[in-house]
């Protein structure tokens, strides 16, 4: 039976362990030389831009033996009328497994429901699973551990948030989201995760919440697709910002994350993306190694 990874809980709680932990012998070099997909082909098929996802998984996938096709969702017959359910089983006909990367999150779950092979979430409106491997695997190479972190972030409350509430229920950090009134993360993600145990709130005001922080976390205001959006966003948005003021609320020892692409001066500042407090680029290379151990979990 296929096993698809479209937002964090389709992990169990020891699986998201297996896996992180499997990434990090990844990268420490365990096994660099096996290629377990030796043969394998993997589609990416984006609707959005992307510079991490798109070469992460490109660059992984070969790692593992397999061979990556780029596909520009413009360029198939989708485009001219093919439905989602044909494509899904057309492209199940060849590849072994598929990344998606699209707008609504309907559509990956249409596409899953008519594909004969793993389908991945390479962001949707509503989630970016993969995203929150790589940070709950950072949070843990830099703080040795994930239950009871407390984990703050700051900003709308999109994908990258309804992701980490999700992993936040699985691995016993402590979320908590700063945002703006009529931004709040999806209301069905938080609450089911309220409701399974996760400790989870919600602070409107970014200063009390980065009190006491141990990782500061923030996404762009304006997510791809909500560009119309985005004059009204830097006004809503304008104190949900990581700077130094808000960095020295937060324990002298936080480190601060950022899914990237940054907004240098919107949601975040040079001094504190540049900070010696900033783990952003150590996050942006464990998408590499959470997303190759994905592949290999997935299609072993
Ligand atoms: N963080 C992330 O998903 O980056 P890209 O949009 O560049 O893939
Ligand atoms: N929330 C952002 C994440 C980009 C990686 C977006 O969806 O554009």
């Amino acid at each position: 039976m296929k096993k698809d990874y479209l937002a964090f809980l389709d992990l169990s709680a020891s699986e998201v362990e297996a896996l992180t932990g499997r990434a990090i012998e990844l990268k420490a070099g365990k096994n660099s030389s096996a290629c377990p997909l030796i043969g394998k082909s993997i589609g990416l098929l984006f609707d959005k831009a992307s510079t991490r996802t798109r070469i992460s998984f490109q660059a992984g996938i070969y790692q593992l033996g397999a061979q990556g096709i780029y596909i520009n969702a413009n360029e198939l017959q989708l485009g001219r009328g093919e439905t989602i359910e044909d494509t899904a089983r057309v492209l199940s006909r060849y590849l072994h497994a598929i990344v998606i990367r699209t707008f609504a999150h309907e559509t990956i779950v249409k596409f899953a429901a008519n594909a004969k092979i793993p389908v991945i979430n390479g962001l949707t409106d509503l989630h970016h699973p993969c995203q929150a491997l790589a940070d709950i695997m950072t949070i843990k190479e830099k703080k040795g551990s994930l239950r009871g972190i407390r984990l703050v972030y700051i900003g709308d409350g999109n994908n990258v948030a309804n992701s980490l509430i999700e992993a936040s229920l699985l691995t016993g950090m402590d979320l908590t989201v700063s945002c703006p009134e009529g931004y709040e993360p999806d209301r069905k993600i938080f609450g089911h995760a309220l409701s399974q145990g996760a400790k989870v709130k919600i602070i409107k005001n970014p200063f009390d919440a980065a009190k006491g922080a141990d990782v500061l976390y923030t996404d762009v205001w304006v997510s791809m697709g909500q560009e119309e959006e985005s004059e009204k966003k830097k006004k809503v948005f304008s104190d949900y910002r990581i700077n130094e003021k808000l960095l020295s609320n937060a324990k002298p020892e936080a480190i601060v994350m950022h899914c990237l692409p940054a907004h240098r001066g919107e949601e975040i500042t040079d001094e504190a993306i540049d900070s010696g407090q900033s783990v952003v680029f150590d996050q942006a290379e464990n998408r590499l190694h959470t997303q190759k151990a994905l592949l290999e979990m997935l299609l072993k």
